[in-house]
């Protein structure tokens, strides 16, 4: 494959603001993979881009399920042999109104598994490609609600604690990288998509729109750090 075609990774691209990610990056001249626990829903939704020709290919990936990531892996080194960008963007949101205390622990365990173990065993499983060619772009999907300032608040606590220690990852895989490999966080806003819901003020294109500019900063630019509309925020 020419050096001049970069590829880029999302998790969750079947829809929401993950769909909108991989149809930016692919306007971008991405050749994108869209990854997607579900063959069907991530198929279909990789074929509807392509219809619009756009460069975008599908594989599985159940970032709960390190045998799922660890394939997906296999499967992306033997076919493109590099990795520019990967977009950790599956998440989940389970919250009832119960405090942590008293939810059922499943759910704190469940938001973990999926926001933060699952971005950790994704960027472990893919890292080795980036450290190959000395060059990648990590971006880490968080919110907000990851804020230290957040846990003065009751409330969603098993989303925030999950963003959280996503956002102290990102800050910690920074530290340890070499090269010119850099791995930031973001919050996309309050964005109108089956997460955010009907009433959020944000399409999924305007925050796809605010996240991308860190899939292409050059050897500069920020490095473990928390953006919201290209400026940081506070952890
Ligand atoms: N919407 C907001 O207001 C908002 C605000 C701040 C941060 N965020 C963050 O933005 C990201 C995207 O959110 P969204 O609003 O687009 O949510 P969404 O519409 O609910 O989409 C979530 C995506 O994550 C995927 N996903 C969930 N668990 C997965 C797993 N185990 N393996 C692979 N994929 C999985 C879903 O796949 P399925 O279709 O198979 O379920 C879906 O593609 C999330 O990390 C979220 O926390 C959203």
């Amino acid at each position: 494959m020419s050096k001049e075609i970069k590829v880029a990774l999302v998790t969750g691209g079947n829809r929401g603001i993950g769909y909108e990610l991989v149809k930016q990056l692919a306007m971008k001249n991405f050749k994108v993979i869209l990854s997607s626990r579900n063959p069907e829903t991530g198929h279909k939704a990789a074929q509807n881009l392509k219809e619009s020709n756009l460069d975008v290919s599908h594989v599985v990936m159940d970032v709960d399920n390190q045998e799922s990531i660890h394939q997906a892996a296999v499967e992306i080194n033997e076919q493109y042999g590099r990795l520019d960008v990967l977009i950790n963007n599956a998440g989940v949101y389970l919250e009832g109104s119960k405090k942590l205390v008293a939810m059922d622990h499943s759910i704190l365990e469940r938001t973990m598994t999926t926001n933060f173990f699952g971005a950790y065993h994704v960027i472990r499983s893919f890292i080795p490609l980036m450290e190959k060619q000395g060059y990648g772009r990590i971006i880490n999907v968080s919110s907000e609600y990851g804020a230290m300032s957040e846990m003065s608040y009751s409330g969603e606590g098993a989303y925030k604690l999950s963003k959280l220690a996503l956002n102290g990852l990102t800050r910690l895989i920074a530290a340890e990288i070499k090269g010119d490999i850099k791995i930031n966080a973001v919050d996309p806003g309050w964005v109108s998509s089956d997460m955010g819901g009907p009433s959020a003020p944000r399409t999924p294109r305007q925050a796809a729109e605010s996240i991308l500019w860190l899939a292409t900063v050059g050897p500069e630019g920020p490095n473990g750090e928390f953006f919201r509309d290209g400026k940081q925020i506070s952890w």
